[in-house]
């Protein structure tokens, strides 16, 4: 197969962590006899600083001509200015939005090997297999915001909206996945308190409740899914919730298979390219030091490889690699909790080593 893959690197750990993968992903091409093309394009922080703006016109034409997109991560303290006319956050939002991409999809999957690197009891977390839904080009995020008065009156605001079509196709999407999975699904808001959340809870319910009864499905208010994550996480099968929930959640969730370094993401619309990154940020506290994990981003190019390629062994090749370095007792050192470890481009290394067709 012949794919069209453009590389967003990005700031930070960004630029270290995408070429371990863009190692993985050449070799995986070799093995497998496929010819994957690689782009790399700005985005972010680097971007502004090059061209000032976080998301040039260049960046989304090509990410649309592409079959798939490889983010790292954008930004960092040089561009953290609460006055500056842009973000390379910004960024980020803009090529979601672009892309159409509404469905953040969060796997937190425990590798075995890790069970005892999580803060977490192995008695709780053993087993633990989770699919979260994150909505992605709507709610808060993109909700109108503003300032206005000045000096002790200066006020800010952010709107929270949703739609009724946008809650729909994030649940059937949700729901769907729930079928080829354990048949559960958790929908999570506050709708004892937000509006948006009680028309996110209707509409959800209706959903289900026509198109999906074989489904078995509960809700779950979002502050109290922070504490049963942490108490009870294997009773989770798949999980629907909103933009900001689900940011949130999913960074309480990666302290179950014990990093955020592991965690990989998928971001997909109903067509067109998507777009694969970890969930975690541009880390610069250890930018550039050779401890960035890049497994979370080699996870997510296996996603791409199963979500936008089709390529199921070739996904399932990379995902047996990781495991097997895992094995081997290969660590980083955000896993090794104190222990031995290896730096980002060694596991990077150690990853394309252990692929087998
Ligand atoms: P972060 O996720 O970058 O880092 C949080 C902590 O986790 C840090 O201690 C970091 O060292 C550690 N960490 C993260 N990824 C790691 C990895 N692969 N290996 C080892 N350790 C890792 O979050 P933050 O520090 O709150 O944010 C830093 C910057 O990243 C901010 O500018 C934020 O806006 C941005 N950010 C970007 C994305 C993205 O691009 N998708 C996501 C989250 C945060
Ligand atoms: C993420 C990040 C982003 C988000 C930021 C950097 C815009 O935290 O991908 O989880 O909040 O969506
Ligand atoms: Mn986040």
């Amino acid at each position: 197969m012949k794919a069209n893959l453009v590389l967003l690197p990005g700031d930070g750990i960004g630029p270290e962590i995408v070429s371990e993968a863009q190692r993985v992903l050449e070799k995986v091409a070799e093995l497998f006899g496929h010819e994957f093309s690689f782009s790399s394009q700005l985005i972010g922080g680097i971007s502004i600083d090059k061209t000032g703006d976080p998301l040039p016109q260049e960046t989304i034409d090509a990410c649309k001509a592409s079959d798939a997109i490889l983010l790292g991560a954008v930004g960092g303290p040089k561009w953290d200015d609460p006055s500056a006319k842009t973000r390379p956050e910004a960024g980020l939002l803009k090529i979601r939005k672009e892309l159409g991409l509404f469905a953040n999809l969060r796997p937190i999957k425990l590798f075995d090997q890790l069970v005892d690197s999580s803060p977490l009891k192995r008695e709780i977390i053993e087993g633990t297999d989770i699919l979260f839904f994150r909505e992605l080009t709507g709610g808060i995020y993109f909700g109108e915001s503003g300032r206005s008065g000045s000096g002790q009156d200066e006020t800010a605001f952010q709107s929270m909206a949703y739609s009724v079509g946008e809650v729909e196709r994030i649940v059937r999407m949700a729901a769907k996945a729930a079928q080829q999975r354990d048949n559960r699904l958790t929908s999570v808001d506050k709708a004892n308190v937000l509006e948006p959340s009680r028309l996110w809870r209707q509409t959800a319910a209706r959903v289900m409740a026509e198109e999906f009864p074989d489904v078995q499905y509960d809700v779950v208010l979002v502050d109290a899914m922070a504490m049963h994550l942490i108490n009870r996480p294997r009773d989770f099968d798949v999980v629907v919730t909103g933009n900001l929930f689900g940011d949130i959640l999913t960074d309480e969730a990666s302290m179950l298979p014990g990093s955020l370094g592991m965690l990989p993401s998928a971001s997909l619309g109903s067509d067109g390219p998507g777009l694969y990154e970890p969930i975690h940020g541009s880390a610069p506290d250890i930018a550039g030091q050779e401890l960035a994990n890049p497994l979370a981003t080699i996870l997510a190019a296996a996603m791409l490889l199963r979500h936008s390629l089709s390529l199921l062994d070739e996904a399932n090749a990379i995902e047996t690699a990781v495991a097997s370095v895992l094995a081997d007792g290969l660590r980083t050192k955000d896993i090794a909790r104190g222990g031995e470890h290896i730096g980002t481009q060694a596991m990077g290394a150690a990853v394309v080593e252990r692929l087998k067709k």
